[in-house]
């Protein structure tokens, strides 16, 4: 897929335009969640700088750098810098190297990922701040542990600090746009959206590995899902790295919830008090933002923090430990047979669904087959196909694609439960007007 004309960015590069144009030294950090596009803004910006004919050097730090002292910057050591000299003198000779005369602008240094530098590098981009030598635009990872030299940039005010927020909507339209052309369904749009969450990151993993498998076809009424959507091994690699900080407790936890989403909070809780759950996993989880908590009418429940964490988890859970979450789930009565006196939780689009239907419907759209949903719930492949049908009536519609895009509006409107043998209003695809994604909270 080729490179996306950068989009939804305007204010953000004309604020950094404005800090870098000013010609004084000091700085500009980019602070913003994974795949919100970080590294192409401070790309952008310092390509604006170099067009304007400032004098720019980029550094990166890795993980591989960050090993090294001074390994992320090597590009802003002096060529004549002893080696195996002390750091200090080393700080010294770069300031010296780098600094321009005082009728020129100062030198733009670009440094992306500065939450993974190694103490030295952070405190040579702070030592050449500080003494007022570079402009610095630094692109960080929010809520990353970040060196403190890293920290001071902004805490003491040598810097200021820029949020990069998901991307709005209208941006994320023009994205898909790009990729795809104008005709999208808007089935698949509002999918996407949701699960996106204005991440352009999560959007190029998605395209790119679901058109690889042929599950986004091109239809006559514009591009949709084949069936259902499919989520790639690279968008899933990307989501697993992001949850791979999590410990064992919390990434259960996170399971459970993504297994029975909306998960009424009560019944989180019991299982925490019960002892499938570690308590302060849970904790841990929730204060991650890894898990989060909303309501559903009048009802606390439980959701994967982000879209994508629950679909990623739901298609690709191993069979074992989905049947273990499902027996917790069981024992809390979520998973009990409905009594006429039950209310049905949850509904799927004002739909009366049963629980077990439901929870099938959430499992076909997450990508499983009728199958492997069979397996992972110790039931014939033929009662998954007997709900499914049942689910398909009482909404009207005949494809999982039209379940994916009924789902999806649950989930986005967080549609109240109706009593259980109470006649809803079924809208079917035309009920209700689907919502947007909400922004921000990636
Ligand atoms: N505003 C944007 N317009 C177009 N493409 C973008 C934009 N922001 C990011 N991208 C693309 O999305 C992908 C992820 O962005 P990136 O900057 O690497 O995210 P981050 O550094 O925050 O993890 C890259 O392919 C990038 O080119
Ligand atoms: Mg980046």
């Amino acid at each position: 897929m080729p490179a996306w004309r950068i989009t939804g960015r305007a204010a953000e590069l004309a604020q950094l335009d404005a800090a870098i144009g000013a010609g004084g030294t000091g700085g500009m950090v980019l602070a913003g969640t994974a795949g919100t596009g970080k590294t192409r803004l401070l790309r952008e910006a310092l390509h604006r700088a170099k067009q304007s004919g400032r004098d720019v050097v980029q550094v990166a730090a890795t993980r591989c750098t960050a090993a090294i002292p001074f390994g992320a910057v090597s590009g802003l050591l002096s060529p004549g810098a002893p080696a195996g000299g002390p750091p200090w003198e080393l700080l010294r000779l770069a300031a010296e190297h780098l600094a321009r005369p005082a009728a020129q602008p100062p030198l733009v240094v670009g440094a992306d990922d500065v939450h993974l530098l190694d103490r030295e590098s952070a405190a040579l981009l702070h030592h050449l701040v500080l003494h007022g030598v570079v402009f610095l635009v630094a692109a960080v990872r929010a809520g990353e542990p970040a060196p403190d030299a890293v920290v001071a940039l902004w805490k003491d005010g040598l810097a200021g600090r820029l949020t990069v927020h998901p991307l709005p909507a209208a941006a994320m339209d023009d994205l898909l746009v790009q990729a795809l052309g104008p005709a999208v369904q808007d089935g698949a749009r509002q999918h996407i959206h949701w699960v996106t969450r204005g991440s352009p990151l999560l959007l190029r993993e998605l395209l790119a590995g679901a058109l690889e498998e042929g599950a986004l076809v091109r239809q006559d009424s514009g591009w949709g899902w084949k069936d259902q959507p499919y989520y790639g091994p690279t968008l899933v690699e990307v989501v697993n790295g992001w949850l791979a900080a999590l410990g064992d407790g919390s990434r259960t936890a996170l399971e459970v919830v993504a297994c029975a989403e909306p998960l009424p909070a009560e019944l989180l809780n019991q299982l925490a008090d019960g002892g499938a759950l570690d308590p302060a996993a849970v904790e841990t989880a929730e204060r991650r933002g890894v898990i989060s908590s909303g309501y559903s009418g009048s009802r606390q429940v439980m959701r994967p923090g982000h879209p994508i964490y629950g679909e990623v988890i739901r298609a690709t859970l191993p069979r074992g430990k989905a049947q273990r979450i499902a027996s917790w789930l069981a024992g809390t009565g979520a998973g009990a047979p409905r009594s006429a006196a039950t209310p049905v939780l949850p509904a799927v689009d004002g739909l009366p669904l049963t629980r077990r239907e439901h929870e099938i419907a959430l499992l076909a759209t997450s990508g499983l087959t009728s199958k492997a949903i069979a397996a992972s719930l110790n039931l014939s492949v033929r009662t998954v196909n007997n709900h499914l049908a049942r689910t398909y009536a009482k909404a009207g519609i005949s494809s999982r694609a039209e379940l994916a895009a009924i789902m999806t509006r649950t989930a986005l409107t967080g549609s109240p439960a109706p009593a259980a043998g109470l006649p809803a209003p079924s809208g079917g695809l035309t009920g209700r007007p689907p919502g947007l994604p909400a922004e921000g909270a990636a």
